[in-house]
């Protein structure tokens, strides 16, 4: 995943380099600054002596020396005066010059503090937003992993109307027993069913003859459920025969259409029993993911950075039409194409997932693509803020 937040200590970080939120004189201080000096050791201070200093907004990078990481890159932030004094652009130029350091050095990885958001009293949002929007055009051009390590998770407040969302649709499984959730999730019909079973047995005013009739229907619903499902396996058995033929991304849509349309031919004949032929006809999840692409008038590169999804994964699963994806990498795409939550669900049913309410990272998802809001760093910010996975590779 090209951009991660973690919480944590940068000194302990295992990056090629880390950022120092350093000041002018690059002579060590306090907050970020201190922990980093400390750890690496008076070599540090030594090499950091010859550099006579850094600019606002610039950068320069010397060893790792004790620190689990090779490189340094030591930037100065700008101390914040209300945001009308060039803050952010400086802010802005700190993340660019030190993520084109590190690429200048060849490092695949790069882990930066909240930089001036602590002494320097930047608002951590704002910071956090000029960081993320950096970090994400360099990625457009770059092939690198950026961390945003927070230290102790507080660095930027959470949304107030999502934790009040939280609270209306979360069903913690903790808090409810499982019935309670499977009353809200279930089928009306299941519903209706339990309900019918749960009822205490009163005296039955229907006439034997109906009670026949009514025990009579219940069985061929049944029977009819059970052979749908069936159908449904041999489907998808058959289907991924049709998958199973086609190699290429190109072929492999023309491939399963020209075979849909071919069974579509002959699911227009009478069928018998079995109306629901036409559900055997659907597109794989990365068939549907291609073709949204498509739609969508992105390119694959533009849809999977904007997913957060680095291009190993993405070759993979455009060449298996089969692919199974994990759920954060489905949710992704859907973020990524900036899908409705009806197609979002489909694009999940078809990875083999559903949206369900006693998952908190589905919920917080929920929340940002029933508003529309599809920027995976501020959906990302949010789920770091709760402890859950992030979405991306
Ligand atoms: N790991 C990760 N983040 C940290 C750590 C750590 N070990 N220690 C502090 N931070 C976070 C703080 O929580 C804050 O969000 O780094 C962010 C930047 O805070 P500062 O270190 O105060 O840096 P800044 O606001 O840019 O001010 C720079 O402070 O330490 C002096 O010499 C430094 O004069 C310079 C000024």
């Amino acid at each position: 995943m090209p951009l991660l937040f973690v919480k944590g200590d940068i000194t302990k970080i295992k990056a090629d380099a880390i950022v120092n939120a350093a000041n002018n004189s690059l002579l060590g201080g306090g907050g970020v600054d201190g922990a980093i000096h400390r750890a690496a050791g008076p070599e540090l201070l030594a090499e950091c002596r010859t550099l006579h200093g850094c600019e606002t907004g610039e950068a320069k990078i010397t060893g790792g020396y004790r620190l689990p990481c090779k490189y340094v890159i030591h930037t100065v932030g700008p101390v914040y005066r209300g945001g009308n004094h060039g803050e952010p652009e400086l802010l802005r130029s700190c993340y660019v010059k030190s993520l084109e350091l590190a690429a200048e050095n060849q490092c695949e990885s790069v882990a930066f503090p909240a930089i001036s958001t602590g002494v320097y009293g930047y608002p951590k949002e704002e910071a956090a937003e000029i960081a993320a929007s950096a970090a994400r055009e360099f990625l457009e051009t770059h092939e690198m992993t950026v961390l945003f390590v927070y230290y102790n998770g507080a660095e930027t407040s959470g949304r107030r109307e999502l934790s009040e969302y939280i609270r209306k649709h979360w069903y913690e499984p903790s808090k409810y027993n499982m019935y309670t959730v499977r009353e809200e999730t279930a089928e009306p019909e299941a519903v209706a069913e339990e309900a019918e079973d749960a009822k205490p047995p009163v005296q039955d005013s229907l006439s034997a003859e109906k009670r026949r009739e009514k025990e009579a229907r219940k069985g061929v619903t049944g029977l009819f459920k059970k052979r749908k499902l069936t159908f449904e396996s041999e489907a998808a058995g058959s289907d991924a025969a049709v998958c199973n033929r086609v190699s290429e991304r190109r072929d492999a849509y023309a491939g399963a259409a020209a075979s849909c349309q071919a069974m579509q031919a002959a699911a227009s004949k009478p069928m018998g029993a079995h109306p629901d032929f036409r559900g055997m006809l659907d597109e794989s999840f990365s068939q549907m993911l291609l073709r949204k692409i498509d739609e969508s008038g992105m390119t694959d590169s533009e849809c999977y950075h904007r997913a957060n999804i680095d291009r190993k994964l993405f070759s993979k699963i455009r060449s298996d039409a089969l692919y199974r994806p994990s759920k954060p990498t489905a949710i992704a795409f859907a973020v990524a194409l900036q899908l409705p939550p009806a197609e979002a669900e489909e694009m999940l049913k078809k990875a083999g997932y559903a949206f369900s309410q006693s998952s908190l990272f589905d919920v917080i998802i929920r929340f940002f693509i029933e508003r529309q809001e599809y920027d995976i760093l501020k959906i990302n910010e949010e789920l770091f803020r709760y402890d859950q996975p992030l979405l991306g590779a």
